[in-house]
């Protein structure tokens, strides 16, 4: 006997193993159960038919329901319809756990309030479970392009003593004697410090935003991938970024065809993302939307609508580069042809999922750096070893992060990010 996960049955055609998993469905005809089983790996159907000799285990799988923890032994036979291409003709099953009741995840057409508040029991569902494998597959895919370029992975904290992104929307916390700590808006600022060590570094985890937005496109603890690279400029800055992009929608498709077909996504949607992608600067995107009927004046933020509006027409991600200082965080360095203008980018996402990257170049003069703190209400002294970088050794340095569930969320066509994070806070829910 073999214990054996359902993804590798197809190689052991004709031999008897052990399944260990949870019951899916089950339908019954006289003389036969069919047991769809699923244990993490793959679901195959379990066939049990009557006979002399399990009368008595015949009549106890009646009384299975769905979400049954289960032992199933049998021998794997050809299935040529069967998903897998195999099913079992099983000998024994034992019943690790029945539910006393109906799984709550029963219907096509349970309202979203009701399967975020089941979403511990929801995530056993086929088509969530397929969202969750390709997310590992994301991260998994991020952490290689970075190894593949000797990139160092730098872990930066999540309770921070500066604020990283902007004032507005902070977690404080009480921290001992020393008063206000912040929950991590970004690890940019500690990466900073790391490549001046280090050289081209990456940093991958959640980070916290108190934003009042109930936006498809925000969460209030979010992933976020962050790269920075000493003696890199704007350019170089995109140029990774679009590489980075491009390997992962293509490692996707690679690795994860069955997963994409389960949920649904068009595929011809995903494939051709290769550099370059197109680009625009703030100013040509403020005139497009001008054109097209919005109100937006130089200066002012572009916000959901004015973005998905941005990215129509294109197949690839698009670029938007160089926004108005005010507009954008203290750090960014100001693009020397235009002072106005900073020399950061967005990208933006197709078919309307929003901005996955935010990047710029950081200021590297500290007349500049404290300037900028000062004009942005910021307190210095907490910036106090952030400037010291600029004191020692500093140079041009660029890098950017990328909102995982943002990717995810694109890349497997969800209507809203809270089904591309296994436990989604948002602003109406904590639970479970
Ligand atoms: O544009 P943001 O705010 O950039 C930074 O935090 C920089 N410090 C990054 C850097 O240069 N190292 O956030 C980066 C990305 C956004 O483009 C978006 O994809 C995602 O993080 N993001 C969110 N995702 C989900 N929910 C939210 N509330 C998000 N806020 C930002
Ligand atoms: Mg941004």
């Amino acid at each position: 006997m073999i214990r054996a996960s359902i993804s590798d049955l197809a190689d052991l055609l004709s031999h008897e193993v052990e399944v260990r998993g949870w019951l899916a469905r089950m339908r019954s005809s006289g003389k036969i159960h069919f047991l769809q089983l699923r244990d993490g790996s793959g679901f195959v159907q379990g066939v049990l038919e009557l006979n002399a000799a399990n009368e008595d285990l015949f009549e106890a799988a009646k009384k299975l329901r769905i979400e049954t923890s289960l032992i199933v032994r049998g021998v794997v036979k050809e299935d040529k319809r069967a998903p897998g291409g195999v099913e079992l003709q099983l000998t024994d099953l034992d019943a690790v756990q029945v539910p006393e009741k109906d799984f709550p995840i029963n219907k096509p057409d349970h309202g979203i309030d009701y399967l975020m508040e089941n979403r511990h029991l929801w995530i056993r569902t086929k088509r969530q479970a397929d969202i969750l494998r390709i997310r590992h597959e994301i991260l998994k895919t991020i952490r290689q392009f970075y190894d593949d370029r000797a990139f160092t992975l730098v872990d930066t904290p999540i309770i921070t003593g500066s604020i990283g992104e902007s004032a507005g929307n902070c977690f404080e916390i009480d921290y001992f004697d020393y008063g206000k700590a912040y929950l991590a808006q970004t690890g940019q600022l500690y990466l900073e410090a790391a490549c001046m060590s280090l050289g081209n570094v990456y940093n991958l985890g959640p980070t916290f935003r108190a934003e009042k937005s109930k936006t498809r496109r925000h969460l209030i603890e979010f992933w976020m991938n962050e790269a920075e690279m000493a003696y890199h400029g704007h350019e170089e800055n995109i140029g990774l970024q679009e590489e980075l992009v491009s390997f992962i929608v293509n490692a996707v498709l690679e690795e994860c065809p069955d997963e994409l077909a389960s949920v649904g996504r068009d595929l011809s949607r995903l494939q051709n993302i290769v550099p370059p992608f197109p680009r625009m600067s703030y100013s040509e995107a403020v005139r497009f939307l001008q054109k097209k009927g919005f109100s937006v004046n130089w200066g002012d933020d572009i916000g959901g609508d004015e973005e998905t509006v941005l990215a129509e027409g294109f197949e690839k991600p698009v670029v938007i580069e160089r926004y108005p200082a005010s507009s954008k965080a203290f750090y960014m360095q100001p693009d020397p042809d235009d002072e106005t203008v900073v020399l950061c980018n967005d990208m933006l996402a197709p078919e309307g999922y929003g901005e996955i990257i935010g990047a710029s170049e950081r200021i590297f003069e500290k007349a500049t750096l404290v300037r900028k703190i000062e004009e942005f209400g910021l307190d210095l002294e907490s910036y106090k070893w952030y400037l010291e970088l600029r004191e020692f050794g500093t140079v041009q340095h660029s890098g950017f992060g990328m909102g995982i569930e943002r990717v995810v969320s694109w890349i497997c066509g969800l209507e809203h990010v809270r089904e591309a994070i296994p436990f989604a806070r948002t602003l109406y829910r904590i639970y479970p």
